[in-house]
């Protein structure tokens, strides 16, 4: 098998693995939030930057949307045509059965982010990427190229991530650890093999079928963005931890970088 595919294959089978687990902790959460008319999970600082793009109208595609409760939200403010794509067979199928229930007009596209169609080039105003996506993709490079091909021109990549910086600490879990002491190498081409189950939502430990998790530092990220066509319009880093795993960084020692926003536009 292709190298790549060995990697995003795999992490399919662990999402799949772990869409039950989260669907446990926050399933009838979620259906009760997009009950109501309008919802929106989106919070500052993502929020502001948002409404400054303006989404009325625009052509919104959301990688690595999971259940879709971003995608659904963005929908909710105002955006036109939305599309998400997930290799998660379950989270897309959770999207889409809410999407349905709540008359919320969303597309959701089991697919992995290297395989989305062709007729999807050039469609979109708007890539819209958050919260823990980077991680997962085995080429960068790759991926940026297929963002460049997704988007119009002027259209823009919205990324809200957590930090690299955060790559290099011990998680909360390691609680004998100083949270701010560097454990992990910066410069890392081997990917994290990861098997201890990843339920962030409900926290029940369970062994998990073998996950990948790759680190690309900020000049990976940026460059990435640049050589493929797109121009930096905004960068901004914040100390809040958006992953779930440092938030010990956010009350103990000094203010560190834990979560960025890039905004780049196609040339
Ligand atoms: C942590 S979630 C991020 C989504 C959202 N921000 C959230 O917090 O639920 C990561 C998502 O990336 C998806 N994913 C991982 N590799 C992918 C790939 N190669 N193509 C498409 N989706 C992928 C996973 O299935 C998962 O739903």
């Amino acid at each position: 098998m292709h190298e790549i595919k060995k990697y995003t294959q795999a992490n399919r089978l662990a999402w799949n693995e772990a869409m039950p687990h989260h669907q446990e902790a926050n399933k009838s959460k979620w259906d009760d939030r997009f009950s109501r008319a309008g919802y929106s999970v989106i919070q500052s600082p993502e929020l502001e930057l948002l409404e400054q793009i303006d989404l009325s109208g625009k052509a919104v595609a959301h990688l690595c949307c999971n259940n879709g409760v971003e995608l659904m939200s963005l929908k909710n403010m105002g955006a036109g045509k939305c599309v998400g794509f997930d290799i998660s067979d379950e989270a897309i199928s959770e999207a889409n059965e809410r999407a349905q229930r709540f008359g919320i007009d969303c597309e959701f596209i089991q697919s992995d982010v290297y395989d989305i169609a062709p007729r999807y080039n050039n469609e979109f105003d708007l890539i819209y990427i958050s919260i823990g996506c980077l991680g997962w993709l085995p080429d960068l490079p790759g991926f940026m190229g297929r963002v460049q091909s997704l988007l119009k021109t002027r259209g823009q990549l919205f990324i809200y991530e957590e930090h690299p910086f955060a790559e290099m600490l011990p998680s909360d879990d390691m609680v004998d650890m100083d949270p701010q002491r560097i454990i992990e190498p910066y410069f890392k081409d081997e990917p994290y093999v990861e098997t201890d189950g990843i339920d962030y939502v409900g926290k029940k430990a369970y062994a998990s079928k073998p996950m990948y998790w790759f680190v690309w530092t900020l000049s990976d990220i940026l460059m990435g963005v640049i050589e493929h066509g797109m121009q930096l319009k905004h960068f901004s880093e914040y100390p809040e931890d958006i992953s779930t795993l440092h938030s010990r960084n956010q009350t103990e020692g000094p203010a560190i970088p834990l979560s960025y926003i890039l905004i780049a536009e196609k040339g």
